[in-house]
């Protein structure tokens, strides 16, 4: 036990005020972790899209003040009651989706959408009790996806933490905790390419460069990357990225000049921009017989796809991801293992580095569109 288990913690924090207003370093008081629940001391962070669309605030709820941030490594301070699993000093990924290992998905081998702890963007309190564990003056200030991370401690379900070989280095490997995994497991768990194979990436984000090292890993001999910004061309070359189409440069649809580039179309193929088109194209573009495109972009809300039926009829299989199929606590400590193991390359992902007093220019860079993942250390 620690000389703070059970007692209330004065620390940092980032805190958002206001939708697409800079972020405001305050000291917060973080509560004890209730049943189920465990407090952790973030050592690393790094910004995801997903942070800066709910802070932007255009369309969804609204939830202001909120403590953003879900990529993440720490380690356990303590634990509340009936957590058997985790312990004080365990080395941890929080993840803003959960495995309760209770529920029909978590007892089924096939999905990851866990029916308790399934992300819930609206909710910024922990289940428990409909509160939250951080405040300022005894005001309330919201978490976000269950991980608030953009503190040097938080409160997360113990059904959200993956608890990591200690020896791996959790500057590097916070970044698995979203963006990385649902890019390589698109790839490696549900697109499953073979040796040799040609497999077409669409959108060469952190997401896409992800499932285009999942591609590398597997074998493919032919990675094609298709983004419309021709910047994304050279660094994609670092992520085994062999072949580029930019669609602005040709007058007819992608999937045909695709389709003619592999005389017939590409064994697998993966979506991550999130824009519809994309979408359609990334199936049409898939050979017949065994083709298989992966749906990993989130489209717009009225968003509907749209082909035609003999595309299905013609053996082709179109199936979609959430956080690359992984079971956050059961798998990802393997994904850790496979970058200690040298077979997983991680640090190419990281492009920046910042202090936490400097956690505003992490979104600069990304709003920017000049970062992969900027990492930001928690005792900066
Ligand atoms: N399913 C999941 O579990 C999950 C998890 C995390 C992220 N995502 C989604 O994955 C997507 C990608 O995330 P990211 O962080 O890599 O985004 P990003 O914005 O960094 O990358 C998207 C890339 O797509 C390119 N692009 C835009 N329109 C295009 C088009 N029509 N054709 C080809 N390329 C195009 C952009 O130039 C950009 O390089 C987002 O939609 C994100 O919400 C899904
Ligand atoms: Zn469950
Ligand atoms: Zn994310």
């Amino acid at each position: 036990m620690s000389s703070t288990t059970g007692k209330v913690i004065k620390c940092r924090a980032a805190v958002a005020w206001e939708a697409g207003k800079p972020l405001v370093i305050e000291e917060v008081e973080v509560a004890p972790p209730q049943a189920m629940e465990v407090r952790l001391k973030i050592l690393y962070t790094a910004l995801c899209h997903t942070d800066v669309f709910f802070w932007e605030a255009k369309g969804q709820n609204p939830l202001f003040p909120r403590i953003f941030g879900h990529e993440a490594g720490g380690i356990v301070e303590s634990v509340g009651e009936g957590v058997t699993d985790l312990a004080p000093g365990d080395h941890v990924l929080p993840v803003f989706t959960g495995e309760c290992k209770e529920c029909a998905h978590c007892l089924s081998e096939e999905s990851n959408m866990c029916d308790l702890l399934r992300i819930n963007t609206d909710r910024g309190v922990m289940i428990n009790d409909g509160k939250s564990r951080f405040s300022i003056n005894g005001k309330p200030i919201y978490h976000f996806v269950g991980t608030s991370t953009f503190s040097e401690y938080t409160v997360v379900h113990s059904g959200c933490v993956a608890k990591i070989n200690p020896l791996a280095p959790l500057n590097v490997v916070c970044i698995l905790s979203c963006g990385i995994s649902t890019g390589l497991g698109a790839t490696l768990n549900v697109a499953k390419p073979t040796k040799g194979s040609t497999v077409a990436v669409f959108g060469l984000g952190a997401v896409g460069l992800a499932a285009a090292e999942g591609a590398r890993i597997a074998g493919a001999s032919r990675i094609i990357g298709v983004d419309l910004n021709p910047k994304r061309f050279h660094e994609a070359k670092k992520f085994g990225v062999n072949e580029f189409v930019n669609p602005k440069d040709y007058n007819k649809p992608v999937q045909e000049v695709i389709s003619e580039m592999t005389n017939g179309g590409v064994d697998r193929s993966i979506e991550c921009v999130g824009n519809i088109d994309a979408m359609i194209s990334a199936f049409e573009c898939v050979r017949d017989g065994w083709g298989v495109a992966v749906l990993v972009g989130v489209p717009y809300k009225d968003a509907t796809f749209k082909t035609h039926p003999v595309n299905f009829l013609n053996e082709r299989t179109l199936k979609g991801t959430f956080f690359g199929n992984y079971k956050p606590r059961s798998d990802l400590p393997a994904v850790v293992e496979m970058y200690m193991n040298k077979e997983l390359e991680l640090e190419k992902f990281i492009t920046h580095e910042v202090p936490f007093s400097e956690i505003n220019k992490a979104f600069d860079y990304m709003l920017q569109g000049d970062s992969l993942r900027c990492v930001i250390r928690m005792d900066g």
